[in-house]
């Protein structure tokens, strides 16, 4: 391989025909379980103002105090590209007021996101994700509905060894009482924490259940847990999301020490994690989030959703072969040097082109053999050779078959013929 002189940056990646060719069937999964479900695709920008990220996702968090990308636009104005699609969406239901639209809205998205972090395999500075937000419902219907949708598409895309964690965050009032309860233990144990697990007793307890040193494993433990502590209405909720699962047979496991890196879930979050990942196990997960549109500016607007990581599902498959290339149905050829013939074959190429029948031809100029040799490179399944004489003769690829045929009637005859 060449050495460019030009790279792309640490942490991005191309991704090159045959990389998208591996892509396609988790979009077209995507696209499928939106579709059969009535969630409507949605675009958001790829950059947003800082401050709906610092609010959205919360200024505890890892993503706002270390992994974003924040530039200033000329007037000096703070603009961040976005590390995810939750905050964004919501601005977007507030800004065109679809709580007047029927409720809830069921909005789906994929796109590229943004995130400065220690690039990795599964982790990357520009990612894609595949997500669903379902905006306007408290119903555990409706955290049942969201999780069903990622575990139908990630079965749909054909991934394997899929697990779901399954916990409970409760109502924020439920949440900061705990939170108080947390940091009172980490600190009676303070003496056995490491210092970025001390450092963060204060702003953010909860990711001492996601440190890996012994001595917070030891401490978190015996830590209480916030699952212990849901009052009333948060149990009940949790209680009917579990039994909807159970009744559609989905497998969880209940993770009282789940956590995830944003600020505004509220009562379900969920994970599914894929052992062959490795180190960076999630392959998706969401949870509701029913106070984040009014803090936004938005009236009291319960919703729950998830985002995948197309990278990731893609990883989990560990396709084995490449997916094939699907050449051309028809690819024109033509046995003359000169330019006159080169028109015909071009005239028609576009003809198959707008009848519907992917065609292609040569546009180096090569000799006849050499067109035939590119035609067999690209998988066309047949060839139209344009000759010097005005004949015209039809080549099948695969058992190199060939009859003349009349130029006039080439296109019906192929479709006649199901090629
Ligand atoms: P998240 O867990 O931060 O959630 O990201 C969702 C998924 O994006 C992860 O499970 C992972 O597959 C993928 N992902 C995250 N960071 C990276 C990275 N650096 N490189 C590659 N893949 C990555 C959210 O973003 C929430 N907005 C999900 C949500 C939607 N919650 C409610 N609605």
């Amino acid at each position: 391989m060449a050495k460019s002189r030009y790279q792309a940056p640490r942490g991005t990646f191309d991704i090159l025909p045959a990389d998208a060719r591996a892509r396609a069937p988790v979009e077209r999964a995507a696209a499928k379980v939106f579709n059969h479900a009535g969630y409507e695709p949605i675009v958001t920008p790829a950059f947003e103002d800082t401050e709906l990220f610092a609010r959205g996702v919360g200024h505890s968090t890892d993503i706002v105090r270390k992994e974003m990308f924040t530039f200033e636009d000329k007037s000096g104005r703070s603009l961040t590209l976005r590390p995810e699609g939750t905050a964004p969406i919501c601005r977007a239901y507030v800004e065109h007021g679809m709580h007047k639209l029927a409720q809830p809205v069921k909005l789906g998205y994929l796109g590229p996101f943004f995130r400065h972090e220690r690039p990795q395999a599964g982790r990357y500075r520009q990612f894609h994700q595949v997500g669903a937000e379902v905006i306007g419902t408290d119903s555990p219907l409706a955290d049942a509905e969201a999780i069903m949708l990622l575990a139908d598409m990630l079965a749909e895309v054909g991934v394997e060894g899929v697990e779901l964690r399954l916990g409970s965050l409760g109502s924020p009032e439920t949440r900061s009482a705990y939170l108080d309860e947390l940091r009172a233990h980490l600190r009676a144990h303070e003496g056995e924490l490491p210092k970025q697990v001390r450092e963060r007793i204060d702003a953010n307890p909860l990711r001492a259940f996601d440190a890996d040193d012994e001595g917070t494993r030891v401490v978190m433990a015996d830590a209480p847990k916030l699952l212990d502590r849901l009052d009333g209405a948060d149990a009940e909720h949790f209680a009917e999301v579990r039994d909807l699962l159970d009744v559609a047979d989905i497998a969880y496991e209940i993770d009282p020490t789940l956590v995830r890196g944003l600020d505004y879930y509220t009562r379900t979050i969920f994970s599914f994690v894929c052992e062959r990942l490795g180190a960076q196990s999630e392959i998706g997960g969401g949870g509701r989030y029913d106070g984040l549109i009014e803090q936004l500016g938005g009236p009291p607007t319960p919703a729950v959703g998830w985002a995948a990581g197309v990278e990731r599902t893609v990883l989990a498959l560990d396709a084995e072969e490449e997916a094939p290339v699907l050449g051309p149905a028809a690819f024109i050829a033509v046995d003359q040097s000169g330019p006159s013939r080169r028109m015909v074959a071009q005239g028609l190429t576009r003809e198959f082109r707008r009848a519907g029948f992917p065609a292609e031809m040569d546009l180096l100029e090569r000799s006849l053999k050499g067109q035939l040799k590119h035609a067999d490179r690209i998988g066309a399944h047949i060839v139209v050779i344009l000759e010097a004489d005005g004949g015209v003769q039809l080549r099948n690829m695969e058992t190199g078959e060939q009859r003349p045929i009349d130029l006039e009637r080439a296109l019906d005859e192929i479709s006649r013929n199901g090629n």
